[in-house]
This record gives C-alpha cells, sequence and structure tokens, in this order.
C-alpha cells in the first residue's frame, strides 16, 4: 500500500479555521497529493480532491451517508431525518419525491413567479431615494418566490423575518458561537412554522396546489401507507424553500462579477441565452458556497493503492475539484468562455454535488438554481441600470458561507423596458 501525507488535528482544525474553503486544496498542492489523511484518535479521516476522487465519492456501493453528517449541521441547516442522511432505497423513495417536483412544467412555475418578483423589486428599488443592500432584497425576493412556487401561505409582512430565519440557517453551516446559536433558533422557528403547515393541509384547513412541495411532502405515503412523520415532512418541505433563498449569495456574486468584469456585462446585454448559461456555470464553479462533502466508507475498498478501512470518515473537496488542474486550465481566473469546451463530466464540475440526481445525493435544486440564476442575470444586465457606489466588496474564504462584505450596494436604480 502506498504512504499518503498525514497530517495530525490539531494542525487542520487551525488549518481549516484560518483557511476556510481551500484548506484541502491548499494542502493537495502542497503535497502534490489528491489525497491525505487528517490523524484522528479512534477514526481515520482521508481527504480527496479532483475527478476521479469525485467518481469514487458518489459511488454508492463504496459510500454510505448515515453518521456523516455532523450532528451540528442538522440542527441548523439540513435538520433531522432528512434526505441528505439516508441510504439506498430509502434514500431512493425520498429522492425521489424531490425529483416529482422538478419537472419541467414546475421550474417554468417558478421562472413565472421569478420574473413577475423581479419586474417588482426592479420598479420598487427604482423608486427608492437611499442606497440598496442587494442581498437583503433579494433574499426577501427569493423567499417570496419560493414559498409561492412551494405552496407555502405567507403574509407580506411575514416576508422580511422568514428569510431572515432561512438564511441564518444556512449562515450557521461554518460557524461556531453567536452564529451558530441563531441557526438553531432559525431552524426551531422554521420547523415549527412548516409543521404547522404540513398538518394544516392533512386537516383540510389549508388548501394547496397539487404537486407544489407542500402538497407532495403533506399528502406522500411510504410503502406501508402511512405518511411521513409531520416533522419529517416539514424538515423536506424546507428543502425546498430555503435553499431558494441560499441563491441569493450566488446572485451577489454574480452582480459582482457583472461589477469586476464589464467586458462580461457588456457581452450579457447583447448576448443570447448561451452566453448567459456560460456566465451562470462561471459563477457556480469561481464563488465558493460549499466547501467540501462528508462520506462514511460502506466496505474497505483499495482506491489508487490506498486502503480506505470500513467505518473512514472521507471528505471530498468540492472548492478543489472546481479547480482541479485536470479539468480546468487557468481554474483561478473568471473567465465564463472556459465552459464552450467543458465536456459535462458528473464528476469534475460539483458545486452542488457530482453523480446523478435521481440515483446519488447530488443537489434536488441545481436545475432550478441555475434557472433563477440565467433570470436574475437577464434583469441585472437587460432590464435595470444601476450605480455601484465605492464600498467593501471582498469576501473572506475562511468564512463558510462566504458573500461581499457589505452585501453588494447600489443605488442610483433605473428600469430599462
Ligand atoms: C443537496 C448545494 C440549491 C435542494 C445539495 C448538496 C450540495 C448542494 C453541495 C449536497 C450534495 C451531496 O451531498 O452529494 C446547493 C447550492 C445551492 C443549492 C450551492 C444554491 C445556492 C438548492 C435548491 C434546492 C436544493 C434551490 C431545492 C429547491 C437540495 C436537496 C439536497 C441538496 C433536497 C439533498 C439531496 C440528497 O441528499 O439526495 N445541495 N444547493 N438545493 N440540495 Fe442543494
Amino acid at each position: 500500500m502506498r504512504n499518503i501525507p498525514r497530517i495530525s488535528a490539531w494542525s487542520s482544525a487551525v488549518g481549516l479555521a484560518r483557511e476556510g474553503f481551500p484548506f484541502i486544496y491548499n494542502r493537495c498542492r502542497r503535497f502534490q497529493s489528491d489525497l491525505f489523511e487528517i490523524k484522528v484518535p479512534f477514526l481515520k479521516v482521508l481527504c480527496m480532491s479532483g475527478p476521479e476522487a469525485s467518481r469514487i465519492f458518489y459511488d454508492p456501493e463504496r459510500f454510505v451517508r448515515q453518521g456523516a453528517i455532523p450532528k451540528r449541521i442538522q440542527r441548523t441547516l439540513f435538520g433531522e431525518k432528512g434526505v441528505q442522511t439516508l441510504d439506498d432505497a430509502a434514500h431512493r423513495r425520498r429522492k425521489e419525491l424531490f425529483m416529482s417536483i422538478m419537472t419541467p412544467e414546475n421550474i417554468q412555475r417558478l421562472s413565472d413567479v421569478m420574473h413577475e418578483q423581479w419586474r417588482m423589486a426592479i420598479r420598487k428599488w427604482a423608486g427608492t431615494a437611499g442606497p440598496i443592500i442587494l442581498f437583503d432584497e433579494l433574499k426577501e425576493l427569493l423567499c417570496r418566490a419560493a414559498c409561492a412556487w412551494a405552496g407555502v401561505p405567507i403574509s407580506e409582512s411575514e416576508v422580511k423575518q422568514r428569510a431572515g430565519q432561512f438564511w441564518e440557517r444556512v449562515d450557521a453551516f461554518g460557524a461556531v458561537g453567536l452564529r451558530h446559536l441563531r441557526g438553531r433558533k432559525a431552524r426551531q422557528q422554521t420547523e415549527d412554522w412548516m409543521r404547522g403547515i404540513i398538518l394544516g393541509i392533512r386537516e383540510g384547513r389549508i388548501t394547496v396546489p397539487e404537486g407544489t412541495s407542500a402538497y407532495v411532502m403533506a399528502l406522500h405515503r411510504e410503502p406501508d401507507s402511512k405518511p411521513l412523520e409531520a416533522q419529517v415532512a416539514a424538515v423536506e418541505l424546507i428543502n425546498t424553500v430555503r435553499p431558494i433563498v441560499a441563491i441569493a449569495n450566488y446572485i451577489v456574486f454574480a452582480a459582482l462579477a457583472l461589477h469586476e468584469h464589464p467586458e462580461c456585462r457588456n457581452g450579457l446585454q447583447h448576448g443570447g441565452p448561451d452566453d448567459i448559461e456560460r456566465f451562470v456555470q462561471e459563477v457556480r464553479r469561481y464563488y465558493p458556497f460549499a466547501p467540501f462533502l462528508g462520506a462514511k466508507v460502506r466496505s474497505a475498498f483499495d482506491w489508487r493503492n490506498v486502503h480506505f478501512p470500513k467505518g473512514a470518515m472521507v471528505l471530498l473537496d468540492v472548492y478543489g475539484t472546481n479547480r482541479h488542474p485536470d479539468t480546468w486550465e487557468r481554474p483561478l481566473e473568471f473567465w465564463p468562455d472556459r465552459f464552450r469546451q467543458w465536456d459535462g463530466s458528473a464528476y469534475n464540475f460539483i458545486p452542488q454535488g457530482g453523480g446523478d440526481h435521481y440515483k446519488n445525493h447530488r443537489c434536488a435544486g441545481e436545475w432550478v438554481t441555475i434557472e433563477t440564476l440565467k433570470i436574475a442575470l437577464t434583469y441585472l444586465t437587460k432590464h435595470m441600470e444601476y450605480t455601484v457606489p465605492p464600498q467593501d466588496l471582498s469576501f473572506k474564504l475562511s468564512r463558510m458561507p462566504t458573500f461581499p462584505r457589505s452585501g453588494f450596494i447600489i443605488t442610483q436604480v433605473r428600469e430599462k423596458l
């Protein structure tokens, strides 16, 4: 068996806190190895990066998710007993529920709602004298759209608070201390709210359109004919709304990219759907969101002459795979045209996970994310003009999740018809 680089648990804890997103990427470059080990007492932890590693990681014969997601992430970001924690038949059944919502008709319905929300928002911003913090506005815009799409009743007076709670759950995923506690509280608030909606639908007090995620999660029957536990149905309903609010993060990064690459803005203003699509893909490749993913070895195997014992924890480097030299030329540059050459592999470009959307844990909302970003870019480039005043647009790679510090402030918004 081959020896791979090993680092201590202490140095990796310090490295992760200091470096954040590029923690695995930096070590793989330094060791000239796509694989290294973190020495943790009583647990083998292997970190791996690149398209070949990702192909292995998404082989369900080799890995399971049960026990791989830290409790602190389930208590904030995901909730407990959700699809992310399931394996095998239970996972396939649950994932089918999500994918049954992601039909072209349903995605079109979401697009229609998004268009309407963008038109209303631009009109409002154009009538606002002061500065607009795009990130805050987008969380609300997306929360309104996501709830309308998912069949979740929400009043206008509730939007700000609920959008804030969904974001606090996302904001807690790499946090300790106060941010983590805020995420826990927001989890409870959103789960209580959604459980009430699930029960309301089941008891006939709330009517929601067929095919919406509220309808699907509330009324689904398991093979034993029982409905999902109300708490689990609430967790899964949230799994279709919260991440749409999180797309605000990518949209703000897209606005940053337009600002820093005026040649791209110009191209998109006069370009077609393919130009927008390549830009969207580059935003998802270049700007960090998910740092790495964890799974446990199902049964022992060897890969590249390295032994993976049963129960070992394996971390797949999402950040580094999206920059891996085997796939990406000039990976540290923002360059949308690279997607003219991309081979469409399910393993070398994994901002929302890899493999198959139906069979693996790959993000159920990837198509929705791409569509939402395309709509946002169309409005940002073709239907509005704005000024970007001086502000702190830097973002910290050591913060997870990360976004421009100022939240991307715009002023003097003009509507372009
Ligand atoms: C899973 C990222 C948007 C629903 C995931 C995973 C990642 C991810 C990295 C884990 C993949 C894995 O474990 O292998 C993102 C990012 C998003 C986003 C960066 C945009 C900001 C969405 C949207 C939805 C969604 C819009 C739904 C409307 C899900 C679900 C899973 C998931 C249900 C669990 C899938 C499973 O375990 O089988 N996402 N996602 N996500 N995502 Fe997303």
